[in-house]
């Protein structure tokens, strides 16, 4: 197990023109399980086989602790990496596939058993064992897949590009919890690629969210949800995602339209903002109060376990997430409060400072 450090690395496909993946400074901790989330195409497989050794960067260096491995073929990184869809020998059986990665590096007999017993217990392969791979179907496949890459104890690291994509729903929420159990007990680092959300947020310790080639936040799952740094992870994170207004910053106080929805928690420059608050955290008051902004409702969406009013402050849109069964009806108009410890202010989409209460400045 190592630290992986990514120095400036950075890859483009097409010599330099676009980056798919743009020079970026990274540290991987050792023993962590991370999920690298991001929409597709933003440059999450490109990154891992950078870190596998399929790819050579275009630019920087990866160290693993201190040893540069920049040149270094895959053989020689001794990483584990599951792809997309199974990547098995067919005509073996599913215990020889769980062995082979092992026997390749000359384990002793007799661990190779005691790990492919361990791991097949785990994924729930244990009786499928003698099976040939190709009598399976895809699901099982994949798991097998899954598999080969737990199987070896001392590796740097395991990456894991969507391995369950093509695993039945319901199996997945067991196979993602296998995989927790799996990583407390080896102590892998794990890297995780998903474009779901969900399946991010209920697996690693720390998610890292890329966007157009570069991370743009990483951190527990809760942090990413309360205190997004930049108005990609808002949006990405949440359902549905962050709203924002563009508003004005004039002399501390943030304005939207010609009302004061709170001062600057920093000394921001005047000029132009967008505000970011959750669906969640917007309040919904009857009377016109201050700080707040007067919203019309455009619609209601009645989710069972709560509802969603859509609103329009001038012209954009603003949801807030309230209870179930409210009695806000369209074409009225509401007052929206933005509390001041969830409220984010943003320039050129990275925050730039949060919502202060207004202690007497501004208008009342
Ligand atoms: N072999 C390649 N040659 C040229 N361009 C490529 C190649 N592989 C990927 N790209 C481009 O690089 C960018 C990043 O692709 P990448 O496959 O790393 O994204 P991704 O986040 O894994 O997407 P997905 O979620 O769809 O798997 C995309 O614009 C893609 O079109
Ligand atoms: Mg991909």
């Amino acid at each position: 197990m190592a630290d992986i450090r990514l120095e400036g690395v950075g890859h483009s496909y097409d010599g330099g023109r676009t980056w798919a993946v743009k020079p970026m400074t990274w540290t991987w901790h050792s023993s962590r399980a991370y999920a690298l989330l991001g929409p597709s195409g933003c440059g999450k497989t490109t990154l891992l086989n950078i870190i596998s050794g399929l790819i050579t960067p275009s630019v920087g260096q990866i160290f693993f602790d201190d040893r540069e491995v920049t040149g270094v073929p895959t053989a020689g990184r001794n990483i584990a990496q599951v792809f997309q869809f199974p990547v098995l020998y067919e005509e073996m059986s599913v215990y020889d596939n769980l062995a082979f990665p092992l026997r390749n590096r000359k384990v002793p007999k007799q661990e190779i058993d005691r790990r492919v017993r361990q791991v097949s217990e785990l994924l729930g392969l244990d009786h499928l064992l003698r099976r040939r791979s190709r009598r399976l179907d895809a699901g099982r496949q994949q798991i097998v897949s899954l598999g080969r890459g737990l199987v070896r104890a001392e590796v740097a690291a395991v990456l894991l590009d969507e391995p369950l994509t093509v695993v039945d729903p319901a199996l997945k929420w067991t196979l993602r919890s296998k995989l927790k159990e799996i990583h407390r007990d080896t102590g892998h680092t794990l890297i995780y690629v998903t474009h779901d959300q969900t399946e991010a947020l209920t697996f690693a310790d720390e998610v890292v969210v890329l966007n157009d080639g570069a991370i743009v936040q990483a951190g527990e799952p809760a942090e990413l949800f309360l205190s997004p740094a930049h108005e990609f992870v808002g949006h990405f994170i949440g359902s549905p995602g962050m709203n924002v207004v563009p508003a004005e910053v004039v002399g501390g106080v943030v304005r939207v339209g010609q009302s004061d929805v709170g001062a600057v928690t920093n000394e921001l420059p005047p000029g132009p903002v967008r505000i970011g608050v959750r669906p969640e955290f917007v309040r919904i008051t009857e009377a016109r109060t201050s700080p707040g902004v007067a919203a019309k409702v455009t619609g209601i969406d009645r989710m069972g376990a709560y509802d969603l009013v859509h609103t329009l402050v001038g012209e954009h849109p603003v949801i807030a997430k309230t209870e179930a069964g409210t009695s806000y009806q369209p074409d009225t108009v509401e007052f929206l409060h933005f509390p001041a410890d969830r409220t984010f202010l943003f320039r050129d989409e990275v925050r730039c400072g949060a919502l202060a209460p207004l202690n007497g400045r501004g208008q009342a």
